[in-house]
C-alpha cells in the first residue's frame, strides 16, 4: 500500500477507513507536538533537518532522505505486512492463528506490555534534549535529531495500537505516555535506565550503543507476539532502531580513535596527561560503559520472572528468534541457569526455563553488545596502545533482582560495601569524570568541522559528503 502525505497522520493501516480511530488518534496528534515543543530537542522550532522519513514498508527504499523543520517530520503509522497464515508460535495457544484482535484474557497484560515499551520513545527524546547545544559537529547533530524524530515516531506506533485494540484505556494511556516525564520526582518513566540523564555525547554514544540495542531485543521479542499488529509494528520499528545502534557504535568508535591517535602521537598514556590535550581517556570511556551497559541489564527485568513466563505462556512476547529456535516453544520441563549470591560469591542455579525468560533474553543481549567492544577494541589494538576495553560482569552494579542485594565488581566478584565504596570511582563514572566530559562539550556548527576529543566519521549521510549541510540554521 502507498503512502499518502497528503493525510493528516500519514500510514498504511487505512485509517481513513475507521473514522472513529481516525479521529481519536487527530485528537492525540495536537497533544504529541505540544509534547515534541516542550520535551522534544531544544531550540530547533526553525532548523531544516537533512532526516529520513520513512514512507514505505517495502525493503528496498522505505526511506527517502530531505531537509524536514522538525515540527513538521510526517510521523506515520506503519505496520509491516501481514504474513498470511500467520499462527501463534509459542505458549499455551501455539499453532492456533495468530489474533488480529486482543484476547480479552489477555487485554490487561498486552496493554501492559505495549505502554512499557512505548514509554522508552518519549522517554529518551527527553533525556536527549540538550544535547544539540553541544554538538561536536553537524553530522551528529543530524544523527541525533534523526534518532530523536524516530523514537517520536515509535511512540506513534505504540499509541496506534493503544486507539486501536483498547478502547478508552487505550486512550487514556497515550495520554499518560505524553505526561510521565523522565527523571520527574513525581511522575517519572516507567524503567530506571529512562529516568536516568543523557548529559554529554559520550553519554548518547553509550545510551544509543547500549540502551537502544535493548530496545532490539524487546522489540525482537514482541515481534514474535501472536498479537499480530502488535509483531507485524514492532518489525517496522527494528528497520529504524538500527541506525539508532549504528549512531552509538560508529560514535564511541570515533572518540576511542580520537584518543588513541593523541596518545600515539604525544607518547603519552596516563589519563591526566591524555585529558590535559583535550580528549577523552580510556579509562573513563571504560567507566561510562561499565555505567550504561550494567543500567541496561536492570531493563531486562527480574532474573526469575512469574511474568515473563505469563506473557509467554500467553503467546504474548516470545524469545528473541523465537521461531528460529529448535525446540517445543513450550518449555515445560526445561530449565536455565541463572545467578544468585550464596556465601558471598556468585553461583548458578538451575531455574526453570520459563521464569527465566528474562535472563535468557539479557544473555542473547549479551553475545550481542559484547561483540561491538571487540570491534572498539580493534581500533585501539591497531593503533598499538595495550588498553583494551571491557564488558563489565552481568551483576555488576545491579539494582533490580536478587544481585542488587550484593555489591558485585566488574569482574564478577562479589566485595564488601566498604571496597564498593573504596573503588566505585575507578568502576563508575566520577562527578569529576563527567564534569571532565562536559568541559570537552562544546558546539561546533561550521559544515566538515568536527571537536577535538572526536575522529570524523568514515562517512557522511546518504552518500553525502562530511561537509555537508546537514542542518541549517535560519
Ligand atoms: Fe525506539
Ligand atoms: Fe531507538
Amino acid at each position: 500500500m502507498s503512502i499518502d502525505y497528503n493525510e493528516k497522520i500519514p500510514n498504511n493501516v487505512n485509517l481513513a477507513a475507521n473514522k472513529t480511530l481516525q479521529r481519536a488518534l487527530e485528537h492525540w496528534q495536537p497533544e504529541f507536538l505540544n509534547w515534541w515543543g516542550d520535551m522534544g530537542p531544544e531550540g530547533t522550532r526553525n532548523a531544516e533537518v537533512y532526516l529520513r522519513t520513512a514512507i514505505s514498508v517495502e525493503p528496498k527504499g522505505w526511506a527517502h532522505f530531505g531537509y524536514v523543520k522538525m515540527p513538521d517530520y510526517r510521523w506515520g503509522i506503519f505496520l509491516a505486512p501481514a504474513e498470511a497464515g500467520r499462527q501463534v508460535n509459542f505458549g499455551a495457544h501455539k499453532g492456533e492463528p495468530a489474533w488480529q484482535e486482543v484476547p480479552g484474557e489477555y487485554r490487561a497484560n498486552l496493554r501492559r506490555l505495549i505502554v512499557t515499551q512505548g514509554d522508552t520513545e518519549p522517554a529518551s527524546v527527553e533525556q536527549q534534549r540538550h544535547l544539540g547545544l553541544t554538538c561536536p559537529s553537524l553530522y551528529d547533530l543530524r544523527n541525533l535529531f534523526q534518532v530523536n524524530v524516530e523514537e517520536g515516531r515509535h511512540l506513534w506506533a505504540m499509541v496506534y495500537l493503544l486507539h486501536a485494540h483498547f478502547g478508552r484505556d487505550g486512550r487514556e494511556e497515550a495520554e499518560a505516555l505524553l505526561e510521565r516525564r523522565s527523571g520527574d520526582a513525581n511522575n517519572p518513566r516507567i524503567l530506571g535506565a529512562f529516568n536516568e540523564p543523557t548529559p554529554d555525547w559520550l553519554a548518547f554514544f553509550m545510551f544509543t550503543y547500549f540502551t537502544d540495542r535493548d530496545g532490539k531485543y524487546q522489540l525482537c521479542s514482541l515481534a514474535e507476539s501472536g498479537f499480530d499488529p502488535l509483531a507485524r509494528t514492532c518489525r517496522f520499528m527494528l528497520t529504524e532502531e538500527a541506525h539508532h545502534m549504528f549512531v552509538g557504535e560508529s560514535g564511541v568508535a570515533r572518540v576511542v580513535q580520537r584518543t588513541c591517535e593523541t596518545m600515539v602521537a604525544n607518547k603519552i598514556d596516563e589519563p591526566a596527561k591524555v585529558r590535559a590535550l583535550g580528549v577523552i581517556d580510556l579509562q573513563t570511556i571504560q567507566r561510562y560503559l561499565n555505567f550504561h551497559f550494567s543500567v541496561t541489564m536492570d531493563l531486562f527485568g527480574a532474573d526469575v520472572s512469574s511474568n515473563a513466563a505469563t506473557f509467554y505462556s500467553s503467546g504474548l512476547k516470545g524469545r528473541y528468534d523465537e521461531t528460529k529456535i529448535a525446540d517445543d516453544h513450550l518449555l515445560n520441563g526445561a530449565t536455565y541457569p541463572v545467578l544468585e549470591v550464596q556465601d558471598g560469591r556468585l553461583v548458578t542455579v538451575q531455574a526453570p526455563a520459563l521464569n527465566a525468560l528474562n535472563e535468557k533474553l539479557r544473555d542473547d543481549y549479551i553475545q550481542d553488545a559484547a561483540a561491538g567492544v571487540t570491534r572498539w577494541n580493534r581500533v585501539i589494538e591497531k593503533s598499538g596502545v595495550p588498553f583494551r576495553l571491557k564488558v563489565p560482569h552481568k551483576a555488576f552494579h545491579r539494582r533490580i533482582g536478587p544481585l542488587a542485594a550484593a555489591h558485585v565488581d566488574p569482574d564478577g566478584n562479589v566485595v564488601s560495601a566498604a571496597e564498593w565504596e573504596a573503588n566505585v570511582d575507578r568502576w563508575l563514572p566520577s562527578d569529576a569524570d563527567r564534569a571532565f566530559v562536559a568541559s570537552l562539550m562544546g558546539r561546533v556548527v561550521e559544515p566538515g568541522k568536527f571537536a577535538n576529543w572526536i575522529a570524523p566519521p568514515s562517512r557522511g549521510v546518504d552518500n553525502q559528503a562530511l561537509d555537508f549541510q546537514y542542518v541549517r540554521f535560519n
